[in-house]
């Protein structure tokens, strides 16, 4: 049996937010959100449409690549920051949505590292009982309704969308697409980047909501040596345990919070940037969905074949982060 990837797919909602909008906003200008995290625009969901609206697009595609239908899949991984409702899952609400009736679903939150770690739940899943034959990975945001539009600190970097990965248990014998993986997190760095309230420490009230504590925190320079020092690690401890040379990969996909971040990374993993994979200018920072919504635009521009390598790597609050060379 072999673990394979069998489809992808990917949704943006159709409204675009420029950065000249935003310049109607804050005080900010396009030069500095261009200069300073390589962002041009980002989009942003309908009133109607919540996190599971986004997730459902996108999975449907990725399921239609696949060949399957909602009611092949065996479990749903939704990893998401932005939940419709904290209780039912979001992983709930979208097996209802593609009527996938034989799949258990639940939400996964790990941050921005949230898609990284539910291939790595779905992946050991799937090696660890081969009833599972279809399982639908997705990464999903509505980030629009967790920034607090005056902050400009922050408003600049978020958009909202959907990435998603069909896994099949297949049976032949070629290798598993996760050739290594290395993931982490650290809960002594909970202060840098949260949203403060609306959980049972400090549940909504009218205090939280004057003090906009439902909004996205971050302490941005932190964050930032941080996710480099981190990816890149991570990067290295894979392309090792993997005894692959970093100059053998297809593409490096990395989540997409900032295009310094992204830069700097190719950098210490000596990889040109024409094999690394960008679309920030154009989505800005999607938490969850953003390395899916990559994958997923690689497959279809034809920037990754059958059989390529390509590394992933993620970092996010947490802290979470971590690196996985697959075989695409
Ligand atoms: O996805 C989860 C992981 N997230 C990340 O990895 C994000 C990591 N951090 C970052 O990407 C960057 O730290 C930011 C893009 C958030 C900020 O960039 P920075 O180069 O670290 O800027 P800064 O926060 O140090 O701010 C520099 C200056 C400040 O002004 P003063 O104090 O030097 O006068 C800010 O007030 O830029 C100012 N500033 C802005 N100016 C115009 C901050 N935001 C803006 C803005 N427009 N939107």
């Amino acid at each position: 049996m072999s673990i394979r990837i069998k489809g992808t797919g990917s949704y943006v909602p159709e409204r675009i937010l420029t950065n000249a909008d935003l310049e109607k906003m804050v005080e900010t200008n396009d030069e500095w959100i261009r200069t300073r995290t390589g962002i041009e625009e980002r989009r942003l969901a309908s009133p109607e449409q919540a996190t599971s609206d986004l997730a459902e697009q996108a999975a449907r595609r990725a399921l239609d690549q696949a060949g399957i239908t909602g009611a092949d899949l065996s479990a749903i991984v939704c990893a998401t920051i932005t939940p419709d409702y904290v209780f039912p899952s979001t992983g709930c609400l979208l097996q209802q949505k593609l009527g996938a009736t034989n799949a258990f679903s639940f939400d996964l939150e790990a941050a921005c590292s949230g898609l990284l770690y539910s291939l790595e739940v779905a992946y050991s899943l799937m090696k660890a009982n081969k009833k599972y034959r279809y399982v639908l990975v997705v990464g999903a945001e509505k980030l629009s309704c967790i920034v607090n539009w005056a902050d400009r600190n922050t408003c600049v970097l978020f958009g909202d969308g959907a990435g998603a990965v069909v896994l099949e248990n297949v049976a032949d014998d070629r290798p598993d697409f996760v050739i290594a993986s290395d993931l982490h997190s650290d809960g002594s760095y909970t202060e840098i980047l949260k949203l403060p309230a609306g959980g049972s420490r400090n549940p909504a009230s009218p205090e939280t909501v004057a003090a906009h504590q439902h909004s996205i925190f971050m302490a941005g320079k932190d964050v930032f040596k941080l996710a480099v020092n981190h990816m890149s690690a991570s990067c290295r401890r894979v392309l090792e345990e993997a005894k692959v040379d970093a100059s053998a990969i297809k593409l490096v996909i990395p989540h997409q919070a900032n295009l310094r971040i992204i830069q700097s990374l190719a950098q210490r993993l000596d990889v040109p940037e024409d094999r690394v994979f960008i679309n920030i200018n154009r989505f800005g920072n999607t938490s969850a969905a953003s390395i899916g919504l990559c994958l997923d635009e690689a497959a279809r521009a034809g920037r990754i074949q059958p059989g390529d390598y390509v590394l992933l790597t993620a970092f996010g609050g947490g802290l979470t982060w971590g690196a996985m060379l697959i075989q695409y």
